[in-house]
């Protein structure tokens, strides 16, 4: 690791995070044409409607267990919000103001706790609801129609989630992906953007 770089995610964290993106994308693409016939021509990536429904219920279990595994590996720094994070809600994160005022954050900002402790609950509400529509034979008709709405819901939210996230880490706040990717952000992403985290790994 350079100089102007410090650790952001080590290599477990960064694997991890991959497979439940991954999973995430196998899950969207399979899914979507059992919601619509607008979307059946997805079906052709795995070989048909069948294909598509077995590739559902294994990129099903995979995302379940690796994005829940992500939840709980960042729940710490996910469950202590501070004032920091408090004024950062008050400027509704600093977006809509034209002059770059940043936030003095920890190793994240209180917009991605709020996101991660989002994922970790819609994961499990997905994952429930997940297997109620696998085997609805065993369950009330009237659970299962729930179910079903509701796995279709939280798909259209974890959508709406995905597009923010993927935006904001990549083209909104240049320098983020790196961290993800290699594993090592500039300091002057990190003294930028995350100050408090910053100094508590030693940076001046
Ligand atoms: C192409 C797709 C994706 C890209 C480019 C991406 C990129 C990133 C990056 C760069 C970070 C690190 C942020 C930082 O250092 O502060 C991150 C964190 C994170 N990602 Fe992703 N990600 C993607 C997909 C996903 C998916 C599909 C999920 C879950 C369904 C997910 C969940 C998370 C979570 C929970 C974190 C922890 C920190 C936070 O709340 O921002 N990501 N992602």
């Amino acid at each position: 690791m350079g100089k102007r770089y410090v650790e952001r995610f080590n290599t477990a964290e960064r694997v991890l995070h991959w497979f439940v993106a991954a999973s995430f994308f196998t899950l969207l693409l399979s899914g979507l044409g059992l919601y619509s016939r607008l979307f059946h021509g997805y079906f052709d990536l795995f070989g048909g409607g069948a294909g598509a429904i077995l590739a559902h219920k294994y990129a099903g279990v995979i995302f379940f267990f690796s994005s829940l595994l992500l939840f709980f590996n960042h729940a710490k720094e996910m469950f202590t919000f501070d004032e920091d994070d408090r004024k950062w809600f008050k400027a509704l994160g600093g977006y809509l103001s034209k002059t770059p005022n940043h936030i003095n954050s920890g190793k994240f900002n209180a917009g991605q706790k709020l996101f991660g402790v989002f994922m970790g609950i819609a994961t499990l509400l997905l994952g429930i609801t997940g297997v109620i529509n696998w085997v609805p034979e065993s369950f009330p008709r009237g659970l299962v129609q729930f179910s079903l709405l509701l796995h279709g819901l939280l798909f259209v939210w974890f959508v709406m989630l995905m597009v923010v996230h993927v935006y904001l880490t990549t083209i909104g706040n240049p320098g983020t992906l790196e961290g993800m990717l290699y594993g090592n952000v500039r300091r002057i992403w990190a003294r930028t953007h995350h100050p408090k985290w910053y100094k508590e790994i030693g940076g001046e």
